[in-house]
């Protein structure tokens, strides 16, 4: 079976791109990343591009004639390259209808809170003040809402009383880079079965979906 083809979006530092890298790099994961697009010139994700030998491309939305626009160009590079799997890694701008419609449950995002919970900027920020003591991370199909589409993976992450924004965001950050690649993997697989916006996933059980050890 030829590789999974992926596209990713990435508007900072890439954490998560680079745990999809290594994933694949370690042949855990049957992937290739053709493409990743930035709208920050100086996003730290181009340099972990550059240092993989991975093409990218960086658009700023202020280039187009509209936000439309924008994401149809987008949607263009990727269909280009022949995409299966768009992947939103930190891309800190709200999709729109273009490219959903061109990758129709085919755009995943990673978001450092347990959805519905805290959608938005700031996840972790948002949990800390509002004093839940479970929080975590979700990976779910990209809609038009905000944070608001089909979930996929998620995984709880405790918080303590002397946590700080910084504190909860590097442990939600560990749990990030183990269920990204895992949803991607699984997507490559063929096991992930969407419908309305119940996710169901092959030889999984519900419990399986929702990660709660820490990873090693
Ligand atoms: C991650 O924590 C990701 O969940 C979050 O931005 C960070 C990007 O880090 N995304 C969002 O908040 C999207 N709403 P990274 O650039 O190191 O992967």
């Amino acid at each position: 079976m030829s590789n999974l083809r992926l596209g990713v979006l990435a508007s900072g530092r890439g954490s998560n791109f680079q745990a999809i890298i290594d994933e694949i790099e370690s042949k855990r994961l049957n992937a290739e990343i053709v493409l990743l697009i930035t709208d920050n010139p100086s996003a730290f994700a181009i340099e972990r591009a550059k240092k993989h030998g991975i093409e990218y491309l960086v658009m700023r939305p202020k280039e187009y004639s509209s936000k439309d626009d924008y994401f149809i160009k987008i949607a263009e590079e990727l269909k280009k390259r022949d995409v299966g799997l768009v992947v939103l890694a930190g891309f800190m701008r709200i999709v729109r209808k273009p490219l959903i419609d061109a990758f129709p449950n085919r755009i995943m995002n990673i978001h450092p809170a347990l959805l519905p919970a805290f959608p938005g900027l700031h996840g972790q920020r948002q949990a800390l003040e509002y004093g839940v003591k479970i929080s975590g991370c979700t990976v779910h199909f990209v809609d038009e809402g905000m944070d608001t589409g089909p979930i996929i993976i998620q995984a709880a992450v405790p918080m303590f009383q002397d946590d700080t924004e910084d504190t909860l965001s590097e442990r939600i950050l560990r749990f990030e880079h183990k269920i990204y690649p895992e949803a991607i993997r699984l997507f490559s697989e063929g096991r992930i079965e969407v419908e309305g916006r119940m996710v169901s996933i092959k030889g999984y059980t519900l419990f399986d979906t929702i990660i709660v050890n820490p990873p090693a």
